[in-house]
């Protein structure tokens, strides 16, 4: 029996993943260990392989095949594009992505004017802008922190995720507008899914069942 490969986004998402992961009888002691620096972890028993990537490049090993399954945000999948399927919604790290900044920005939405986004889904700002709304912006990309850019004047609004809303409260911001609902997603390689048929549908469809008793 060959070795199914799952890649986690790293960080607090991966430990939940694994949490639910152990509900349906998937676990890997070793990769809790947080002071360790290693990248695989190995579960002999069950033949499989997990590794922790950064959350945007896990849909490019899954894409490639590198990692036959990968749990990441609705968020990156959006993003990055990548050619796989999608099939579990896990309900974990729930929240929404909005367009945001002051509330006078509300207007120059409402006019579409000709405004700068600053975000750090570039992909997913364009699609919201362009596709749905036929509003030309100016998109600039950010890797952080993302709720300066209005207060310091690099940008009229901003698209970025808000889960409590406190971060954009707390710097005089408020959602202006909603784009999409996010939360973690399985996600599977097109090749993986026929090659793998069996096992994969087995830990598809325990993790639906795992997921509806939560
Ligand atoms: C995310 C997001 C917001 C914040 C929203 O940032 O970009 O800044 O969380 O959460 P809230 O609505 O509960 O306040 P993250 O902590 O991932 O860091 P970043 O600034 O590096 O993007």
């Amino acid at each position: 029996m060959r070795y199914i490969t799952i890649a986690l986004a790293k960080g607090r998402l991966a430990f939940n993943s694994l949490e639910i992961l152990e509900k349906i009888g998937i676990s890997c002691e070793e990769i809790k260990d947080k002071t360790s620096r290693k990248l695989i972890f190995i579960n002999e028993e069950l033949k499989l392989k997990f590794f922790l990537a950064k959350a945007t490049d896990v849909p490019t090993y899954v894409e490639y095949g590198a990692a036959d399954i990968g749990i990441v945000g609705k968020d990156t999948i959006l993003e990055e594009g990548r050619k796989m399927f999608e099939v579990v919604d896990l309900g974990l790290g729930k929240c929404r992505i909005c367009v945001a900044g002051p509330a006078s920005a509300k207007e120059l939405l409402q006019h579409g004017e000709l405004i700068r986004v600053a975000t750090k889904y570039p992909n997913i700002a364009k699609d919201y802008f362009y596709n749905k709304k036929h509003q030309t912006v100016e998109i600039i990309k950010l890797n952080g922190s993302i709720e300066l850019a209005p207060i310091v004047g690099l940008s009229e609004v901003i698209v970025d995720i808000v889960e409590t809303g406190s971060t954009l409260r707390e710097n005089g911001l408020e959602v202006l507008e909603e784009i999409c609902n996010i939360s973690a997603r399985m996600v599977v390689n097109e090749v993986s899914m026929k090659m793998e048929h069996e096992r994969i549908t087995k830990i598809i469809k325990d993790l639906k069942e795992a997921v509806l008793q939560k």
